[in-house]
């Protein structure tokens, strides 16, 4: 490999470690320097690097003040901390400033290997989205496993070639967005162009995960392992070995159990339970959320080390009412879809104007939703603006427009109720047990109710 890798260290035994277990994992262009200005000094007289690895404690330059020249002046260099145990915070801060990584001593030559090789495909992708100086020639086909994705809006596109540059990595995605955006459908595109997609693609529901089942369910069990353990069970790490997990509202997944995921996405490894011999786990993880993980993550309810191991790559998702040039298309798909059961074939002028103008809070699922029930009251070969959700026919739809003016036509009881639990549903960023309690109701019937608004 030609890449071009610095190391700056003020250890000269370490460098030299680093350079030898770089060399052994096929970096061969690797440069070091024990003096922090020096290395700045490269930099500003225009020398460039793939990959940066600081140390963050050195004597004369601190490592943040390094890296802040080098993101000055080489934007796309990658950079990796080497920190020690006690200086998490500060790499924390320097993953804020444009650090890619950060590593904690000691590190071994597998570990480094695998967050360079995360770093560089980073940069490969970074170069041909963003090319500046260096323009690459590297063709994008829209290949078939994004087929499935129906868009023309110039935003998701864009997301689509990100993904696609991504697929074939194992860089850990983050996929955000609105419910019924499509998160799902996209990570399963992902795995799908991988070569991973002869393996599992294992959906994980992490607002289901608990605590007590944590360890049994991602690592599995051998018998007895445990008070209940009646029998020898798999875990999703070996279930998916060599597919992909997707770790869906990973926003929900409690505070004590976050630490144990990132152990396994640190270390590559972990123990099943009634064993004591690690094992190897080869997986590519893909998460979603619908939260803002953002504020979690600002807040305390989200461990920082997690939210930036995870988030390699993060696509966003636009909400439906941002791409509005998707309605058409999609209504035409699903359309398309329910037809053969319900022999419909068109949709009116005026239903078209009706599904044009409303809001979708439940996104795609939602307008799915719609044309399912539409074309199940459709009384001849199209569907007409009457066949609609009476809250599509309201010039102004309830869901987007909580307050009701005066003079406006009256809301009916379940309209009124769908605005309500939406409304609470917002509020609390999300959170479906916390909706639930707000609105004094069950989480069982919480969920049944959002997902009749095509929201869960
Ligand atoms: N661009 C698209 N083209 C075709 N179908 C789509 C598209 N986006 C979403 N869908 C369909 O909409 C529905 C919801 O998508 P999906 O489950 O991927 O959403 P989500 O973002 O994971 O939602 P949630 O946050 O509620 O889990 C699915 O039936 C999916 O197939
Ligand atoms: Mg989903």
């Amino acid at each position: 490999m030609d890449n071009s890798i610095l190391l700056i260290d003020d250890e000269p035994l370490f460098l030299d470690s680093i350079r030898r277990g770089l060399n052994l994992c096929g970096f061969k262009n690797v440069r070091s320097e024990q003096d922090p200005n020096k290395a700045a000094a490269l930099f500003k007289e225009g020398r460039s690097f793939d990959v940066a690895l600081i140390d963050l404690n050195m004597p004369e330059t601190n490592g943040i003040e390094l890296l802040n020249v080098i993101k000055n002046t080489s934007p796309n260099t990658e950079c990796l901390m080497v920190t020690a145990v006690n200086e998490v915070s500060a790499a924390v801060e320097c993953l804020k400033n444009g650090a890619r990584d950060y590593l904690v001593k000691p590190i071994s030559a597998d570990t480094l290997g695998l967050a360079i090789k995360c770093a560089l495909e980073r940069k490969r992708v970074l170069d041909i989205l963003h090319p500046g100086k260096k323009m690459t020639s590297t063709a994008l086909t829209h290949i078939e496993a994004f087929r499935s994705i129906i868009t023309r809006s110039p935003k998701v596109l864009k997301i689509l070639k990100e993904a696609e540059l991504h697929a074939a990595s194992d860089i850990p995605v983050m996929i955000t967005g609105e419910s019924g955006t499509g998160k799902e459908l996209l990570a399963r595109a992902v795995h799908c162009a991988s070569s991973r997609t002869k393996f599992s693609f294992t959906p994980i529901n992490m607002a289901s995960v608990t605590g007590s089942l944590f360890d049994a369910e991602f690592f599995g069990c051998t018998k007895g392992a445990f008070t209940g353990a009646e029998k020898t069970r798999i875990g999703h790490l070996e279930q998916t070995n060599k597919g992909t997990l997707f770790l869906d509202e990973i926003g929900d997944l409690p505070l004590d159990l976050q630490g144990k995921l990132l152990r396994v996405l640190q270390e590559g490894e972990y123990l099943k339970l009634g064993t004591s011999k690690p094992q190897k786990t080869d997986v590519r993880f893909i998460s979603a959320t619908n939260t803002n993980l953002d504020r979690f993550k600002d807040n305390g309810m989200f461990r920082n080390d997690l939210y930036y191991r995870l988030k390699g790559v993060c696509l966003h998702l636009p909400p439906l009412r941002e791409r509005k040039e998707d309605i058409p298309l999609l209504a035409d798909k699903f359309l398309k879809e329910f037809s053969d059961v319900y022999g419909k074939d068109g949709i009116s002028e005026e239903a078209g104007i009706l599904l044009m103008n409303y809001d979708y809070p439940g996104n795609i699922r939602e307008l799915r939703s719609i044309i399912q029930l539409a074309v199940n009251l459709a009384q001849g070969r199209q569907i007409s603006a009457g066949s609609l959700p009476t809250h599509l026919r309201k010039r102004k739809p309830v869901a987007s427009g909580y307050s009701q003016k005066e003079g406006s036509p009256v809301a009916t009881l379940k309209e009124m109720e769908k605005a309500h639990i939406l409304k609470a549903y917002e509020q609390t960023g999300k959170i479906k047990a916390q909706t639930a309690k707000l609105l004094s109701i069950g989480l069982n019937t919480l969920r049944r109710k959002l997902e009749v608004y095509g929201v869960a």
